[in-house]
């Protein structure tokens, strides 16, 4: 794992295998951003022109590579883009440095020592910084082994990600500064952990697994975890997870993690998705569309890693995560399109496509938080491809039972660089899950099929309760090549957001 550290050590003397530094787009051609002032002053103050000679704009995403000045101890310089150059008086923002800085961490891979001479004219900087940093840092070569001429070892065949990450120009002994990196290492590698699990083959995490490895870590962070196992599910009469692992040789869970401040007033529940893989049961998904479909597991991998993220900032609230683990396949034992499923509530729900599983998991789990009258419940589900066509693959949707909760979601995912976009939850759809034998169906109106997905779990969320839905099918998994600070494949998405809505609640802000 990367470390970041924050410095004083002026750039020509440090040693380390590259000097970052920024570029943005001027008006006049690229500018060099503050923080590189002493790397400019060793190209005699026309770093920004010898940028300009290598063909940099300043474009975000772009990567200029150039000998360090004599003198320099780091052989290289690396620019990075910032995109536009900010107005006068008006800082960089944090996502374009979060992503920048991704975009050189990415760059690097493979060295041992970067530093990082971008502006930080804030400790909020230093934080987006270093996020960007570890963020794009992360590589998943678990299963990478090539197997060598010689026949003898195997080796890995990715590059390391770079191992240290130095900011420069920040300050080290500021108290603020020094909580902006603690808080970045915190939310970054436990969000790496979110990725870790969801690129994990559904051959080796199986809801099992999924919990044994929830178990593991949460006992290293002091957290309380149960774990219902088929037979605790069986006697509890959580028929909506049992009705979907049904036909999976292995068996699903409900995992419960809880953190708890003795300093709390307020406590946040968060349920996630859990489907270790999607094939669609009976209703099978056609080849094409399940070749991802371990990454059906996203939500509960995120509930997880914010709940771990709390605990490790010790913020001030209770916070409880859901993890509704199960395996979607079709078997002898599997439910069928017709069977009726007694749910945790209560309420039968006729299954008329088995594909459509994640809201019948998710049914139990926000009933099970229910019961514990938390000030407020998120769940966090890839739940759709309708929202996937709806907003595309890099932005979550936001429904809720309560405008002003639903707002507040949405701005919180806005303050930490995650983009998200509010939907409705029109009454009219409703009667489309109108059941001839049961209370509800869990298909509706193919029109809208995010939002009908969206007013089924409000049905299973306890009186009275403020509660969100984020469908992040489209940003949970990166299908595409890797950008900022994005990875392909697992992304890690909601993680942040739910962070920070925990540090809201804990602020008193929320809920
Ligand atoms: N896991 C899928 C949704 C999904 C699709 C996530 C693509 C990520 C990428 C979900 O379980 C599903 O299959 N949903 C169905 C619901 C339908 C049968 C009502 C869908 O969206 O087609
Ligand atoms: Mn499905
Ligand atoms: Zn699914």
């Amino acid at each position: 794992m990367t470390a970041l550290t924050l410095s004083t050590a002026a750039a020509p003397g440090l040693r380390a295998d590259a000097i970052v530094v920024g570029v943005a787009k001027g008006a006049q051609g690229p500018v060099v951003a503050p923080g590189a002032e002493a790397v400019d002053k060793a190209y005699d103050g026309k770093l920004a022109d010898v940028l300009e000679t290598l063909g940099a704009s300043g474009a975000e995403g772009e990567v200029t590579k150039l000998p360090a000045p004599s003198g320099f101890k780091a052989p290289l310089v690396l620019a990075v883009g910032l995109g536009a150059e900010p107005e006068k008086d008006a800082g960089y923002d944090a996502e374009a440095l979060r992503r920048a800085a991704g975009v050189a961490a990415r760059a690097l891979a493979g060295t041992k020592k970067a530093a990082f001479a971008l502006p930080l004219a804030e400790a909020a900087d230093a934080g987006a910084v270093g996020e960007g940093a570890l963020l794009g840092a992360y590589s998943f070569d678990t299963y990478k082994e090539t197997a060598q001429t010689n026949g003898a070892a195997k080796s890995r065949n990715g590059k390391a990600p770079v191992a240290d990450v130095v900011l420069l120009g920040g300050k080290p002994r500021d108290r603020a500064y020094k909580a902006a990196i603690e808080r970045a290492t915190a939310v970054s590698e436990e969000l790496n952990r979110a990725r870790d699990l969801i690129n994990t083959p559904p051959n080796d995490l199986n809801p099992a697994a999924f919990a044994a490895v929830a178990q593991d870590a949460a006992k290293a962070h002091g957290l309380k975890v149960q774990v219902l196992d088929e037979k605790a599910l069986a006697k509890g009469g959580y028929g909506g997870i049992l009705g979907v692992g049904s036909g999976s040789a292995s068996a699903p869970r409900l995992v419960k993690v809880s953190y708890t401040s003795p300093k709390a007033k307020k406590h946040l529940a968060l349920v996630g998705k859990g489907i270790t893989y999607d094939s669609g049961g009976i209703s099978l998904k056609p080849a094409g569309h399940n070749e991802t479909m371990k990454c059906d597991m996203s939500g509960a991998a995120a509930v997880f890693a914010a709940v771990v993220a709390a605990a490790r900032l010790g913020l001030e609230v209770n916070v409880t995560g859901w993890l509704a683990l199960a395996e979607n396949m079709p078997s002898g034992s599997a439910t069928r399109p017709g069977d009726v499923l007694r749910m945790f509530s209560g309420k039968t729900v006729e299954v008329l496509n088995t594909d459509a599983e994640g809201r019948l998991v998710l049914a139990d789990a926000l009933w099970a938080a229910s019961q514990e009258k938390p000030d407020a419940i998120v769940d966090v589900a890839t739940l759709t491809g309708a929202m996937m066509l709806a907003l595309g693959s890099r932005t979550f949707g936001i429904m809720a039972n309560d405008d002003a909760f639903r707002t507040a979601v949405h701005e919180a995912a806005e303050e930490v660089g995650e983009e998200a976009w509010p939907m409705p939850l029109p009454e009219h759809l409703r009667k489309g899950m109108d059941s001839p034998v049961a209370d509800i169906a869990n298909m509706g109106e193919r029109m809208g099929g995010g939002l009908v997905a969206g007013l089924f779990l409000r049905e299973f969320v306890g009186e009275g309760i403020t509660w969100a839905h984020l469908d992040i099918a489209g940003p949970a998994f990166n299908e595409q090549g890797p950008f900022g600070y994005t990875p392909k494949g697992g992304t890690g998405s909601a993680v942040r957001t739910l962070v920070r809505l925990a540090e809201l609640t804990a602020a008193g802000d929320l809920g």
